[in-house]
């Protein structure tokens, strides 16, 4: 039995092309700023995103901790969602590496209300850390793949610039978000002072994430990266498939959106399952289980044994994540194998 491996888009493998293309690279020593594949992917990707310059890093982890480093010093206060993949899964990094005061603001469905954040930057007063940082992150990933809607996120920028805030887009599934909304991902790049954007996840690539903004950010961002131990050498083998991703992979991500809707429409047809659909707009599906099955863990472990891999998302929901493996007749098996394995659990 072939395993349906939905736990992340992160688990894509490089495309054929992109092999080859890393076979073909020329490359030379990127801290001497002499390789050229490199160079390209930071030409390519600052065009597309409609900005200056950029810098590839080794992960989104990274990229987004660089540019945190870029805009704010240690004491400064950063405004993020306490649910963001910065504050929530990147080990306190902004805290313990960039030295920066997170301030939590709640973001129902991952957006932001320009009023909440208005309300959570304090006057500037002797007893409080320097407001200097707001973080957005499109498409949100615990809030379901959801989209912040291009005018909300120019509001949300706006409001930051009004409050004398610098603004940074986690914008790891930012194509994601670009396709969805009907807009190009500059758009969404345009207000933010910076962007990350992952080359892995759903283009494909094995690794690599880059940051996008002016020049006067992005000497910033780098020597941020460099800091953090992300200089590196001959780079020209990840570029090289960052290279193909841009080119081939971008416009693909409308399939896996198709392939959510099928398997959110299938999964809410499942008894004991529950779909919100409204939040399925990408390639993230979060099934809530609480009616029939009151263990994540458990409902996993069924699945695992017909061959459908997930996340769990205790207490009550499991995430379900499309990518390029998988086309709509696998949808639908693993619809099927899910309804066989939870009949079976009785
Ligand atoms: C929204 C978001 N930001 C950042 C990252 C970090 O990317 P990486 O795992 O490449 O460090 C992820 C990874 O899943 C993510 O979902």
């Amino acid at each position: 039995m072939d395993v349906i491996n939905l736990r992340s888009d992160t688990q894509t493998l490089p495309t054929p092309e992109m092999m080859e293309a890393v076979a073909a690279a020329q490359l030379g020593d990127d801290t001497y700023d002499e390789d050229p594949t490199v160079r390209a992917l930071e030409e390519e990707a600052a065009r597309l995103l409609g900005k200056e310059a950029a810098v590839l890093c080794i992960s989104g982890n990274m990229a987004n901790l660089a540019c945190l480093m870029a805009h704010a010093a240690p004491g400064d206060e950063v405004f993020l969602d306490p649910e963001s993949h910065i504050y929530y899964y990147e080990v306190g990094g902004l805290a313990n590496i960039a030295g920066l005061m997170p301030m939590p603001v709640p973001c129902p469905s991952g957006r932001m209300d320009p009023g909440d954040l208005r309300r959570a930057v304090r006057r500037p007063n002797l007893h409080y850390p320097v407001p200097k940082l707001l973080c957005l992150e499109n498409t949100h990933n615990r809030a379901g793949g959801t989209v912040t809607p291009l005018d909300l996120h120019n509001a949300l920028c706006d409001t930051a610039h009004d409050l004398g805030l610098t603004v940074h887009l986690d914008g790891a599934r930012i194509f994601n978000a670009a396709i969805a909304a009907g807009v190009p991902a500059s758009a969404f790049a345009e207000k933010a002072d910076s962007v990350m954007f992952c080359l892995s996840k759903g283009l494909s690539c094995p690794l690599g994430s880059i940051a996008v903004g002016s020049r006067e950010v992005i000497e910033r961002v780098d020597r941020a990266r460099k800091r953090l131990g992300g200089g590196m050498r001959q780079a020209g083998i990840i570029a090289a498939c960052g290279l193909v991703a841009l080119r081939t992979m971008v416009d693909r991500l409308a399939d896996d959106h198709a392939n959510a809707r099928l398997l959110a429409d299938g999964l809410t047809a499942v008894p004991g399952l529950r779909v919100d659909l409204a939040t399925v707009e990408t390639n993230m599906v979060y099934v809530d289980h609480r009616d029939a099955y009151p263990d994540t863990g458990a409902v996993l472990a069924r699945m695992k044994a017909v061959g459908v891999l997930a996340s769990g998302r205790p207490p009550h929901h499991i995430r379900f994540v499309t990518h390029r493996h998988y086309g709509p007749d696998d949808i639908r098996e693993a619809v099927e194998r899910v309804r066989t394995a939870l009949r079976a659990d009785g």
